[in-house]
């Protein structure tokens, strides 16, 4: 795995940007994108600092027909060998709800699931022209265990999930490799709305070692930590009511 360009989305901050960060180094080209421009100029400088040659671009991953045009914009001048679908938003019930509202849900559902999908058709057609290319999509350890605080955001995270192993089947003789890598708790910006407990939470920078990890060695599914990535994998095959009791201690809801 040595990407010479490289496209992350949600560059700007916590586990795209620690990524950015381990993969920058002299003849990498890399495309950032996000939303604040002040906080993708940091990365890209501390990317340019090791070597990189940086492109940002400040877009709404909702926003399709833009993303789309610069990524193949990028593509078109620096073949995409990497592409990290990492941008999403954490969002669910607040503390006076029982349950998310029906717009939270449709909000998480298109950021994480549609726009990643719609991120990944972007690039395809130039991979599939070349027969090469690697895809990482980030997904969550809520992909394998259902979030009774935020039942949207583990759905999509399920769905891509599934999505990204059935898409790593198909393009399997087309020379594209897919990774889907589940994180745990991250010490990033979204555990600031993540009001509740956050067991065996780690960095983005060990984050981001273990997707590059992943991606050197051809992974289809990583999940780390390796303890709450195995419990994850457990609940769902527990009993509802043996479930909901080794889970309880985890509940939590969203701030602003
Ligand atoms: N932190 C955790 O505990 C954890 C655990 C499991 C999985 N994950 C997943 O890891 C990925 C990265 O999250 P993170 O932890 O690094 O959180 P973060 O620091 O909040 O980063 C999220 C990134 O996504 C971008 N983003 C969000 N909504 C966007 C939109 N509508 N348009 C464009 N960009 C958007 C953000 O860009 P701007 O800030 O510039 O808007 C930011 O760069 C997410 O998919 C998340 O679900 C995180």
């Amino acid at each position: 795995m040595d990407p010479r360009a490289v496209a992350i989305t949600g560059g700007s901050s916590g586990i795209g940007a620690a990524l950015a960060r381990q993969l920058a180094k002299p003849d990498v080209h890399l495309a950032l994108l996000g939303r604040d421009p002040t906080r993708l100029a940091g990365v890209a400088s501390d990317c340019q600092a090791k070597g990189a040659v940086c492109r940002t671009a400040t877009i709404d991953v909702r926003d399709t027909a833009r993303i789309s045009a610069f990524l193949a914009e990028f593509d078109k001048e620096h073949p995409i060998d990497l592409l990290v679908a990492n941008a999403g938003v954490l969002d669910g019930r607040r503390a006076d709800q029982v349950v998310e509202d029906g717009a939270t849900a449709r909000r998480v559902l298109e950021t994480n699931l549609l726009a990643t999908i719609d991120v990944i058709h972007s690039v395809l057609p130039g991979m599939r022209a070349r027969r090469a290319g690697h895809i990482a999509i980030v997904a969550s350890l809520a992909a394998l265990n259902p979030l009774p605080d935020a039942p949207a955001y583990a759905a999509s995270k399920a769905a891509l999930l599934s999505y990204g192993l059935g898409l790593r089947e198909a393009l399997a003789n087309e020379g594209i490799k897919v990774m889907v890598a589940c994180p745990g708790f991250v010490a990033t910006a979204m555990a600031r709305v993540h009001l509740g407990p956050r067991p065996g939470e780690i960095s983005s920078e060990t984050a981001a070692a273990h997707i590059i990890e992943g991606l050197e060695h051809d992974r289809s599914l990583i999940g780390f930590p390796p303890i709450p990535y195995w419990f994850s994998r457990l609940c769902l095959l527990m009993p509802e009511a043996l479930r909901r009791k080794v889970t309880r201690g985890t509940r939590f809801h969203v701030g602003t």
